[in-house]
């Protein structure tokens, strides 16, 4: 069985992203009558946070019960990793014990480096560079709000705000999806010329399109979804004055920009905002916000990747190798009693 990573979008087609989607969506179905199959029978999950998360650690860890496995949350200071052990090591013994290891580290080079050593998938819980997981959940969210008459490669998604590690992701993703994407910011907030050219090498395969611009009025007057991201994130607090300076009010999503945008436009977050700043109460709670429909995807969409990644791999004995096993143990146990 070939070993996959989740690092990066940019590793999956068009097809497999599409395809990670549609089992989402079938999951999700059956979850809400209630009967989620328990594909990920007796499955174990190490999860390792460098940094705090609410979404992202609930939702891996509910998504492996409800499937059938079960998930560890290994903190900073409770697991050796990187201090009293390296990488490797910790990466063979996690892949000897559980069936895949999740990580949300502070640098991107450390979820590569696991994953290079690793016997098992790893899967990026967000990092400097990328949050995928994310941004799968996104576009599901998309899709059951597509507007009428459209299809995933008409749609246009205005990102408004900083080039966060969200706002790289949603990039790859839309454009290598074949959607229009387009980014408004002050030119020093922009994207890096490397992320650009990932992003500018998608639209050429998939007929999608990129459009860099300061001008957020310009930039929404076609979107069917506005997203933004935090401005500031934890580190960056010494930068705070100028970033506030550079971007309020004019990147600000306040009730006057999303009016600009059409009728229909709906809104986005990936959460945890901070209200007030990089969008308003009048938005995140507007009848066309799907925030919270976009939240709880976290959770389905965690499900899709991980039985996508993981039950191909798994092992399902027969009920008759499961019976001799078992005789073998408890005929052996019958000796010492
Ligand atoms: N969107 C997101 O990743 O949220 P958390 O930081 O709470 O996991």
């Amino acid at each position: 069985m070939t070993l996959r990573h989740f690092i990066d979008t940019q590793d999956y087609s068009k097809q497999e992203l599409l395809d990670i989607i549609e089992l989402t969506r079938k999951i999700k179905a059956a979850d809400k009558q209630g009967c989620t199959p328990k594909l990920l029978q007796d499955a174990s999950l190490a999860m390792i946070f460098e940094e705090p998360s609410t979404r992202t650690r609930v939702s891996f860890e509910v998504a492996m019960t409800e499937l059938g496995g079960h998930a560890l949350y290994l903190k900073p200071g409770e697991i050796h990793l990187g201090v009293r052990e390296s990488m490797y090591d910790t990466a063979k013994v996690l892949s000897r014990m559980c069936d895949a290891i999740f990580a949300r580290t502070l640098k991107h080079e450390t979820i590569t480096e696991l994953a290079k050593y690793a016997d098992v998938p790893v899967i990026n819980g967000l990092t400097d560079y990328n949050h995928p997981t994310q941004v799968v959940c996104d576009v599901l969210t998309m899709m059951e709000h597509m507007p009428p008459g459209k299809q995933l490669e008409d749609l246009r998604v205005t990102f408004i705000g900083d080039a966060t590690n969200v706002l790289s992701s949603l990039m790859f993703i839309c454009t290598r999806l074949g959607m229009h994407f387009t980014h408004a910011a002050p030119r020093k907030y922009q994207p890096p010329e490397e992320w650009l050219q990932i992003a500018q090498a998608n639209c050429a395969e998939s007929g999608g399109s990129l459009t860099i611009t300061e001008d957020p009025v310009e930039a929404v007057r076609e979107a069917d979804f506005i997203y933004t991201d935090l401005w500031w994130w934890v580190g960056q607090e010494d930068q705070i004055p100028e970033r506030r300076a550079a971007f309020m009010p004019k990147y600000q999503v306040n009730l006057d920009l999303f009016n600009k945008a059409p009728a229909h436009c709906q809104f986005m977050h990936c959460l945890p905002a901070s209200r007030g700043v990089e969008a308003t109460d009048e938005v995140m709670d507007h009848p066309r916000s799907i925030i919270f429909d976009q939240s709880e995807n976290r959770l389905h969409t965690e499900k899709g990747l991980l039985v996508y990644l993981l039950y191909p791999r798994l092992k399902r004995p027969s009920e008759e190798l499961q019976a001799y096993h078992r005789g073998q143990i408890e005929a052996f146990l019958q000796r010492m009693i």
